[in-house]
């Protein structure tokens, strides 16, 4: 037909195919299939038509002008061939959006600054005035399209991207893309009218997306605006004509059940005001539930999600979360077709059912595949796994707190010690650390895989928060969870503000900081080194070495050592240990505090002085095993560093060196004039479970073991 044109729709990566459909069943023309677009024919009518009803495109785009460059001149004389103002007032606003590929020019901002350049000179000469640029929300929107030599220019007729669809209030955790939740829908086959679910419908876009389709809502008529409205040659009849034609395809009402359940309350909330905006809010049962307790609406239909890829997520708990969709869909889904867009390849395997087919796409720069399963009869029962991460272990776990906390209380009291660990994974589900410091509890979860989602280990750590609330009889006020795997950032429970208190162990009293993400101050594992170093202090010279608040020195201070030495570099650190002298009326005069990098301090320890310390305590900051350039670590530098110090210690010094390296390996042989026993066992009290929590040495300067073995000879 003479009003006929050249069009383009652009969409994403494996939508081609749905949406040269949907073109044609617009009525277009000669639609060819590209990479990520079709092209076609038509008239203005199918512009605007294409733009109010297509599903699967990002943007409509007009061809007005294609020529060859060779340089960056050739570019600016091929984009003012075309008469701008034919398409542009010249107190309009425009913007430029460059697309290019393996051209000469490197820099796509520039080609867009000389096309620009090039449409505002031009009015500029013939009107004397200038066009503006608004990137934002301007008149006319440019597509500038540049393939090695060649140069097309579109007029944007969608101005925003088509995914827009105006419903959107409120987005849930990962969203997925209107234009690519409708594309899915389309690549499943489902027929618009039959029982449609999603068990992880997170801020519903594919069950609104389905619920348009079957409604026959054309996404475009719920509100946002297009490019081609504010062109020169806008006609309105024609789009009012097409608006109202769309709108008559919209049916009242559905026959048949769509269902989406989620975990997260919130996200269900966000969902229903989308579905609301959507005007679907009356076609979809939405409720909070887990996936595995969610169970189809209808004997058969299909199944369409898009479960959690939390890139944070370690692998073992990927493989966790799909084998338990697997077992799900197995347990609950029989007599239905499942499709499952996973944003993680590897992740299928783990599902333990064979697709029958998978189709690559990209959600956003993720490579993702849409898998589907035809699932037949129900098989097994509820499995282990699902029983394992599931919370079913938990409604004893109070009473085996309130237990062992009666145990340690009445342990520790008789010690006047009132900070000790109250459970340390002693149940192998659940893998925490709980502390009680004076009437305040710590949790800490430990980094292990736990097969459980993001949204379940936030719901099961709240759990473990209250029961431990009620085991311990405190109130939930006095719990504080540490920020870990689910912690502050990932979203787990509320993270509670910082706690100073002051806490006690036998004579030695401490100010301890609960803070989700910060350290306490106060090493509960060190309980019984600090006892160790309090008996061995009286008459000495002390030292400690790597001191943070201190605690080792009020230790060595309080067990009668004649004077101390406290080196540490961080004047946080310091400052919270003059905390502590003061706690313990510690005169400063005797006690010293060192701000200093304590490798420097004992570098700079000179020999000739004669013996300065007897006793020192050495605890370097702990280390991953991973050796970075020009960062001192404890396994490469504990040689040198003791050696230093052992040259500084009286004849019966002793060293208490500790870390909390598991690798490490203390290099004796290259010690000079010194013995070592390891004495971890010795240091690791019994409250804690993992022995190996630290490990410590004690190593002797050589004429203190000579004397010792010239006693016993
Ligand atoms: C990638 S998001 C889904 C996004 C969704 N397609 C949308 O467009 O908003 C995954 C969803 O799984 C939910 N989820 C995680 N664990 C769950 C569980 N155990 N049961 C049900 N839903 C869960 C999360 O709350 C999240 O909303």
């Amino acid at each position: 037909m003479a009003d006929d044109f050249d069009m383009i729709a652009k969409t994403f990566f494996g939508l081609e195919g749905v949406l040269a459909d949907e073109l044609a069943s617009l009525g277009a023309k000669e639609v060819s299939t590209g990479r990520r677009m079709c092209s076609f024919r038509g008239d203005r009518a199918l512009l605007y038509r294409a733009n109010i009803r297509c599903r699967t495109a990002v943007r409509v785009l007009k061809p007005v002008h294609a020529f060859t460059i060779t340089d960056e001149a050739s570019l600016y004389r091929g984009v003012g061939e075309l008469d701008w103002l034919a398409h542009l007032e010249d107190d309009g606003s425009l913007a430029i959006d460059p697309v290019v590929h393996h051209s000469i020019f490197e820099n796509t901002l520039y080609t867009a600054q000389l096309a620009k350049d090039a449409i505002v000179d031009q009015i500029r000469a013939k009107t004397g005035r200038r066009p503006s640029i608004d990137l934002a929300d301007p008149d006319l929107r440019i597509n500038l399209h540049i393939d090695r030599d060649r140069v097309t220019l579109y007029l944007d007729a969608s101005g925003d991207s088509l995914h827009k669809r105006g419903y959107r209030a409120a987005a849930g955790e990962a969203p997925l893309n209107e234009v690519l939740a409708a594309g899915v829908l389309r690549l499943s086959g489902w027929d618009g009218a039959s029982p449609l679910s999603d068990f992880m419908c997170g801020s519903g876009t594919l069950l609104i997306e389905a619920a348009m389709m079957a409604r026959g809502i054309a996404p475009g008529t719920l509100g946002r605006r297009f490019g081609y409205t504010r062109w020169k040659d806008f006609c309105p009849a024609t789009h009012d004509a097409e608006m109202a034609s769309a709108r008559a395809q919209a049916r009242p009402a559905l026959f048949f059940p769509i269902q989406g359940t989620d975990l997260d309350p919130e996200v269900l909330a966000a969902a229903r005001e989308n579905a609301r905006r959507a005007t679907v809010d009356g076609d979809i049962a939405w409720s909070v539930a887990n996936f595995e307790d969610a169970s189809p609406p209808a004997a058969s239909g299909m199944l369409v999600t898009n479960p959690p890829y939390d890139r944070r997520m370690k692998t073992a708990r990927i493989e966790a979360v799909y084998r338990r969709i697997g077992d799900a869909l197995k347990q609950h889904w029989a007599d239905h077709t499942a499709f499952l867009l996973i944003g993680n390849p590897d992740a299928a395997k783990h599902v333990g059912l064979r697709p029958s087919s998978k189709i690559r796409l990209f959600n956003g720069p993720i490579e993702c595949r849409l898998l589907k399963f035809d699932l037949f009869a129900a098989q097994g029962d509820r499995s282990a796994r699902q029983r394992e991460a599931s919370c079913e272990s938990l409604p004893d776990f109070s009473n085996r707190l309130r237990r062992m906390a009666r145990h340690w209380r009445r342990w520790f009291s008789r010690q006047n010690v009132d900070c000790f660990r109250v459970y340390d994974r002693d149940v192998p589900g659940v893998p925490l650390a709980i502390d009680w410091y004076a009437g305040h509890v710590l949790i800490s979860p430990y980094e292990r895989p736990h097969g459980r989602t993001q949204i379940e280990q936030t719901a099961w750590l709240e759990q473990i928060v209250g029961l431990a609330a009620e085991g311990l009889d405190v109130p939930r006020s006095k719990v504080l969870l540490r920020a870990g795997d689910a912690g502050a950032a990932g979203g787990g429970p509320r993270a509670e503000g910082t706690r100073m208190l002051t806490v006690h162990e036998g004579p030695l009293a401490f100010d301890v900081r609960l803070d989700p993400s910060k350290e306490t101050g106060l090493a509960i594992d060190r309980r019984d080194l600090r006892k160790l170093l309090y008996d061995d202090a009286p008459e000495c010279r002390a030292l400690d070495l790597f001191a943070r608040a201190g605690t080792a020195t009020v230790a060595m201070a309080l067990g009668g050592a004649t004077s101390t030495k406290s080196v540490e570099a961080s004047t946080g650190w310091t400052a919270w240990a003059k905390r502590n002298w003061k706690l313990n009326d510690m005169s400063s005069a005797v006690h010293r505090i060192v701000c200093q990098d304590p490798l420097e301090f004992v570098a700079q320890l000179d020999p000739a002085e004669g013996p300065q310390f007897d006793l020192a305590l050495v605890e370097p900051p702990g280390f991953d095993g991973q050796r970075r350039a020009g960062v001192w670590n404890v396994q490469d530098g504990h040689v040198e560093l003791l050696n230093q110090l052992l040259a500084c210690m009286a004849p019966h010094g002793r060293i208490y060196f500790v870390t909390t390296f598991r690798r490490f390996k203390l290099d004796a042989p290259q010690l000079c004039c010194a013995s070592v026993r390891e004495i971890t066992r010795r240091t690791i009290p019994r409250d804690i479970r993992d022995k190996k929590a630290h490990r410590s040495w004690l190593i002797f300067r050589d004429d203190q073991q000579a004397d010792e073995t010239k006693e016993q000879g």
